[in-house]
C-alpha cells in the first residue's frame, strides 16, 4: 500500500495563531479566561483547551471580569464595540485576512455599495463580516440565491475565506450580472487555496482518501467534497479511531489530508495507525516529504510520502 500525504495540511496560519496566543494566555493567567463560540471547530483541540482552563461562552456580557479570546473567524462590529466597552480585556485572534475583508465591506458599505456575501450565512465567519456592513449584506450560497438577488446599482462581493474557487467564480459571475458598478473581491484565503489544490491533485492519484478534521469543520467539509468528485472512495475521519481499517486494506494507494483546524497530534494519530496497518508492505520514506510536512519523528520510513 502506497501512502501519500498532502502538503499544507492541517493548521493554517490563522488557527495556529490563535492556538498559539490561546495557550500563552493559559500558561500566563490564573483563571477567567474565555473563548466567544469554540476556538476552532474541532471537537478533541477544544477538550483539550478547556482542560487547560479555556472557558466557551457565548454571550460576553455574561462574564464581567478577565480576557476574552476572539477565534480566528473574528466578530461582529457591535460586539467587539461591546467588549471595548466592558471590563473584559480583549485577545484578538481574528485572522488577518478576515479582518482585511470586514475593512473591505465596511469601507465599501461606506460608500454605498450592496455587499454581497458568497458563504454560508450560519457560519461564524459570515456572520462576522456581515456585522461590518451594518447586517445589510446579502449573503448567497447557492445559483437559486444568485438567482433571486434583485438588480442593484452597485455591488461590492466578497467570498467565505474557506469557498471552493468554482463556487467562488461561478457565482460571482451570476451575481456580475445584477449590478451596474461591481467590485469583485476574491476573499478565499490563500492557505485554503493550497489545501484546496493538493487535495485535488492527491485524490485524482488515489483509490481512496482520507480527510482528516471536525465534522462541523466548513474547511473540512470542503476537501471532502472536493476528494469525492476526483476518488470513489473517501473517508472522513475526526480521529485515528475512525478509520475503517478493514476496508482500507482493500486499497493499493490512499492519500491523506487534512482540514486547516486539524491539529498535527491526530494528523500523526492517523498517519501511524496507518503505518502501523501497512507494516508489511514496506517501503523507503522520502526524506524530503518529511520534512516538509513536519511529521519527519513519527514516520520512520513504512511509507511511501508523495507530496504531490
Ligand atoms: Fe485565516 Fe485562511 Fe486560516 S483566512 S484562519 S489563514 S484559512
Amino acid at each position: 500500500m502506497n501512502i501519500i500525504i498532502a502538503d499544507n495540511a492541517g493548521f493554517c496560519f490563522g488557527v495556529k495563531r490563535a492556538i498559539d496566543i490561546s495557550l500563552q494566555e493559559l500558561e500566563t493567567s490564573n483563571n477567567n479566561i474565555y473563548s466567544l463560540g469554540p476556538l476552532i471547530h474541532n471537537a478533541q483541540a477544544v477538550e483539550l483547551l478547556k482542560m487547560k482552563g479555556l472557558d466557551i461562552i457565548e454571550n460576553p456580557e455574561k462574564v464581567n471580569k478577565g480576557k476574552i479570546i476572539i477565534r480566528s473567524h473574528g466578530i461582529p462590529m457591535d460586539i467587539d464595540n461591546k467588549i471595548k466597552k466592558s471590563n473584559l480585556e480583549m485577545i484578538d485572534c481574528t485572522c488577518p485576512y478576515v479582518k482585511s475583508i470586514h475593512k473591505k465591506v465596511g469601507d465599501y458599505y461606506k460608500q454605498g455599495y450592496h455587499i454581497v456575501i458568497i458563504g454560508d450565512p450560519n457560519h461564524p465567519e459570515i456572520i462576522g463580516i456581515n456585522g461590518w456592513c451594518n447586517n445589510t449584506a446579502y449573503i448567497i450560497n447557492s445559483e437559486e440565491d444568485a438567482i433571486r438577488l434583485a438588480d442593484m446599482d452597485k455591488i461590492c462581493i466578497v467570498s467565505q475565506t474557506t469557498n471552493t474557487q468554482e463556487k467562488f467564480n461561478s457565482l460571482s459571475k451570476m451575481v456580475q450580472n445584477k449590478g451596474k458598478e461591481v467590485i469583485i473581491f476574491n476573499t478565499i484565503c490563500n492557505a485554503t487555496n493550497l489545501r484546496q489544490e493538493t487535495c485535488k491533485e492527491i485524490s485524482k492519484k488515489v483509490n481512496a482518501m482520507i480527510v482528516i478534521g471536525g465534522y462541523h469543520s466548513s474547511n473540512t467539509n470542503k476537501l471532502v467534497e472536493i476528494s469525492k468528485k476526483y476518488c470513489k472512495n473517501v473517508f472522513h475521519v475526526e480521529t485515528y479511531k475512525d478509520l475503517p481499517l478493514q476496508e482500507l486494506l482493500k486499497f493499493n494507494t490512499i492519500g491523506i489530508t487534512a482540514g486547516a483546524s486539524t491539529p498535527d497530534w491526530i494528523i500523526k494519530e492517523v498517519v501511524e495507525t496507518m503505518d502501523n496497518l501497512n507494516n508489511n508492505e514496506m517501503m523507503e520514506a522520502i526524506e524530503n516529504s518529511f520534512t516538509r510536512i513536519h511529521r519527519g519523528d513519527i514516520i520512520k520510513g513504512k511509507v511511501i510520502f508523495v507530496t504531490n
